[in-house]
């Protein structure tokens, strides 16, 4: 897409947006090493079976698990993403589906379903949440598993006082590129709003992200509404405990028997 061109709906746009630096904003944000740890927390629930990543980008973590011998399915709602993630080498080992995580049925039974890199926030409202676990748990075999890693909200940065509830943050600097994000806060709507702002020999780009935050207590409702109960919650891909330290969040559910 062209820096100066408009789209429809800036906010479901992020992979039109964003496909063809992807790969280059990961590297620098230094998600290699974190992706490859989700592959190796994640490849126990498929095994030798089927798994589906929701919100599936172009590959970083479907494209190491289909190696670990499971038959991977991704779902995107952006076709400039899964073409790129095709174009990969091993692209043509996931099966890819262009469509919305907040409602999909893809005539498929899976053994693990999961939503990594807090892409379930990409759904901005309560019923796109609960209609995504709902699909969910249509597209689970009966011992599947549902994974879903989530940044836990963290508002406490966003003042009342002054211009109030907003926030400049630098993301990511080296000698040659840089990535700002100026956020606002929805208190009420529980939306963070965002432009990140790219600056690289490539691209410059601007990216609007909204952010639907939910704690882990609303999480578990949401799933618990949907027929899922939480088996087991870390703190980081090997396992730590969830405790009150903890900033991040790999949930695991299953189905209310
Ligand atoms: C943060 S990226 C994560 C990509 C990949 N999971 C990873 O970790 O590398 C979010 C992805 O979700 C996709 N996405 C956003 N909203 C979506 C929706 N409603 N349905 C399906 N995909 C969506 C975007 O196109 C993008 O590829």
């Amino acid at each position: 897409m062209k820096d100066n061109e408009q789209v429809k709906d800036a906010y479901t746009a992020y992979g039109e947006i964003w496909s063809d630096i992807y790969d280059e904003f990961a590297e620098a944000m230094n998600m290699p090493v974190e992706n490859a740890r989700a592959v190796s927390f994640l490849a126990p629930f498929a095994k030798d079976g089927t798994a589906l990543e929701l919100g599936v980008g172009n590959g970083h973590i479907a494209l190491p698990l289909s190696e670990t011998g499971a038959l991977v399915h991704g779902l995107d709602n952006s076709e400039s993403m899964l073409s790129a993630l095709r174009a990969k080498s091993g692209g043509d080992s996931v099966r890819t589906h262009l469509g919305d995580m907040a409602e999909f049925d893809l005539g498929t039974k899976y053994d693990l379903v999961y939503c990594i890199n807090n892409t379930f926030s990409l759904l901005v409202t309560v019923d796109q949440q609960i209609s995504c676990f709902r699909s969910v748990v249509n597209s689970l075999k009966e011992h599947g598993r549902f994974v879903v890693h989530l940044h836990y909200p963290y508002t406490a940065e966003f003042s009342d006082v002054g211009l109030g509830r907003q926030t400049t943050t630098v993301r990511h600097i080296d000698e040659r590129r840089l990535m700002v994000r100026f956020s606002k806060h929805d208190r009420n709507n529980q939306l963070f709003i965002s432009q990140d702002l790219w600056i690289a020999p490539k691209a410059t780009r601007t990216m609007p992200i909204k952010l639907r935050y939910v704690y882990p207590s609303e999480l578990d409702l949401l799933a618990k509404f949907s027929g899922l109960e939480l088996v087991e919650r870390y703190g980081d891909w090997e396992r730590r405990p969830f405790d009150n330290g903890c900033w991040q969040h790999r949930s695991v559910f299953r189905k209310i028997a």
